[in-house]
């Protein structure tokens, strides 16, 4: 499909300066990752990942939900990014000032070789210590799982951000300085429902910034913007790039 974008979008995106993007799973969905809120397929039909990404989930069944991380990390290690990623990845070079915000835990915007990028939610490649969040390399894998801390004897975990969780502060005073002091804001393949991150572009609007949705679907937000892009991420990206430079 062919999309059309205003003149007086491309103005800004050409005049704008700093740059700020949120992004969620469906900026992912064309390299195959299901979004989070997805039906869940196969083995993990049964599940809600509500109900599999807490704290309370991992105390009352660690086996359960480290399973479900290492089927997930697996899922996203045997996947490529799309040229949604790569778009951005190009979108950042152009931009003096260029922050992507991510809530995405897969890693792929790094592995398209994006360079600032704040992950919101974590990254589920980094395992750490259920206890006290320190970040562990190396374990013995006796066939134990979750496996356990070579130093302490505690349980390990995926270093993401489960729900009732805190986002880490720093990543978090980061975005919102971002969305408080940019050109322009992109909201991309996120349905805007996880708060605080939701919030993103809605601060952004308010302190001016020019912002665009891109999703293919309606979202919470979608009724504030000026400029909803509505199509899949890997589509709309490079048709925009292309439209800046023509
Ligand atoms: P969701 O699964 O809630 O939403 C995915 C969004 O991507 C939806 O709005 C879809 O319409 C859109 N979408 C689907 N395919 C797309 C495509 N090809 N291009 C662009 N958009 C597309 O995922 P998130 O908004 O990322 O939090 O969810 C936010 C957070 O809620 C997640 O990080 C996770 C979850 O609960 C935690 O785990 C704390």
């Amino acid at each position: 499909m062919t999309y059309e974008f205003s003149p007086e979008l491309l103005a800004n995106l050409k005049n704008a300066t700093r740059v700020g993007v949120l992004t969620g799973a469906g900026v992912s969905a064309e390299s195959g990752v299901p979004t989070f809120r997805d039906a869940q397929e196969g083995l993990w039909a049964k599940y809600r990942p509500e109900d599999l990404a807490t704290p309370e989930a991992f105390v009352s069944n660690p086996k359960l939900v480290w399973d479900w991380y290492a089927w997930r990390r697996k899922l996203v290690t045997d996947v490529e990014p799309n040229p949604g990623h790569y778009a951005l990845v190009e979108l950042e070079q152009r931009y003096p000032e260029f922050t992507l915000i991510t809530q995405n835990v897969d890693g792929m915007h790094q592995r398209a070789g994006s360079q600032n990028v704040v992950e919101l939610h974590g990254n589920i490649r980094r395992v750490v210590r259920f206890k006290d969040r320190v970040e562990v390399t190396e374990w013995e894998d006796d066939g134990e799982n979750p496996p356990r801390c070579p130093t302490t004897g505690d349980y390990l975990r995926p270093d993401v951000v489960w729900f009732g969780e805190m986002l880490p502060p720093e990543a978090l005073k980061t975005a919102f300085a971002v969305a408080e002091n940019c050109d322009v804001f992109f909201s991309i393949g996120t349905s805007a429902l996880v708060q605080p991150a939701a919030s993103l572009p809605i601060t952004a609007k308010e302190n001016g910034a020019t912002v665009i949705e891109i999703n293919p679907d309606s979202t919470m937000i979608s009724q504030y913007l000026k400029y909803v892009l509505r199509g899949p991420s890997g589509e709309v990206l490079p048709q925009l790039l292309d439209a800046m430079q023509a």
